[in-house]
């Protein structure tokens, strides 16, 4: 009798829904109390007492059954919480470290067009001074001693300067009109040229001289009256700065008019 009350009990509780309420609780008891005669003994109350207890019994364990799905919810919603915080950790890290590579490119890139930049003063300076240079391998010149009407110079008992003060070319201003002094603005082989006339039976000659030393003679002499020329021709290695020049020759005459007869001439080959 008592085991089939707990069942039917437990039955009743069992399709309980777990929105159970006040109310319902009441109705189950009221239930429990109507399956049952009214007691009037001890054991009756006592029984009564028993369906009674383990009707809480059983509320208590479902209760405690939903405490602890609640819990275990609680328990899951926490971890959820947890990924997501760990999660927004790591995009927060991510988005810092893209940023800072961001930052990193962006220096390596200045860094490269400061680069590219010098490089192009670089090269601007190269192509001025290759520009420079082309300038300055463009040397010749060709002065005759005057341009004036026919005029003698010497004779003399030393040495002396000839300055070919009229200038046909003078292509770099390598030549100086008032010194009559070449002066060579690049290392390499130069080729100069000096012609002399002179006339009557006085000899005509001249010298060639690098910084102040002896190089070549250019030099005629005849006996019987009339004109003469001499010339001679060199290639010369000369150092920047080299200077070239031409002397008389001592007790010799050359003469020169708007014909142009006493020359002298230079030009660059090459550089080296
Ligand atoms: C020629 O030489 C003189 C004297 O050294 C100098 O004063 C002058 O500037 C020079 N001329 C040129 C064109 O270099």
């Amino acid at each position: 009798m008592e085991i089939m009350v707990f069942f039917s009990l437990l039955l009743l509780v069992c399709s309980v829904s777990t929105n159970q309420t006040e109310a319902d609780n009441e109705i189950l008891d009221h239930q429990i109390l109507s399956q049952q005669p009214c007691p009037h003994d001890i054991n009756a109350v006592l029984r009564e007492m028993a369906v009674s207890m383990a009707g809480q019994k059983v509320r208590i364990t479902f209760l405690e059954k939903e405490n602890q799905d609640q819990a275990a919810k609680l328990e899951s919603q926490k971890t959820e919480i947890e990924r997501q915080k760990t999660e927004t950790e790591q995009l927060k890290l991510l988005s810092k470290e893209q940023a800072a590579k961001l930052e990193t490119e962006i220096d390596q890139l200045k860094l490269q067009s400061e680069e590219q930049e010098a490089m192009l003063e670089s090269q601007k300076t190269e192509t001025d001074q290759l520009k420079q240079e082309l300038q300055d391998k463009k040397v010749a010149f060709s002065a005759s001693l005057l341009d004036q009407d026919h005029t003698d110079t010497g004779p003399f008992n030393t040495e002396t300067p000839l300055i070919f003060k009229h200038a046909i070319i003078n292509i770099g201003n390598a030549y100086n009109l008032s010194t009559g002094i070449f002066t060579a603005p690049v290392r390499g082989v130069y080729h100069f040229g000096c012609k002399v006339y002179g006339h009557e039976s006085i000899q005509t000659g001249g010298l060639l001289f690098k910084n102040g030393e002896k190089m070549f003679l250019i030099h005629e002499h005849q006996k019987t009256a009339g004109g003469v020329s001499a010339y001679n021709g060199v290639s010369l290695l000369l150092e920047v700065g080299d200077e070239m020049s031409v002397r008389l020759w001592p007790k010799s005459m050359v003469c020169d008019s708007k014909n142009h007869h006493t020359t002298f001439s230079g030009h660059l080959v090459f550089t080296m």
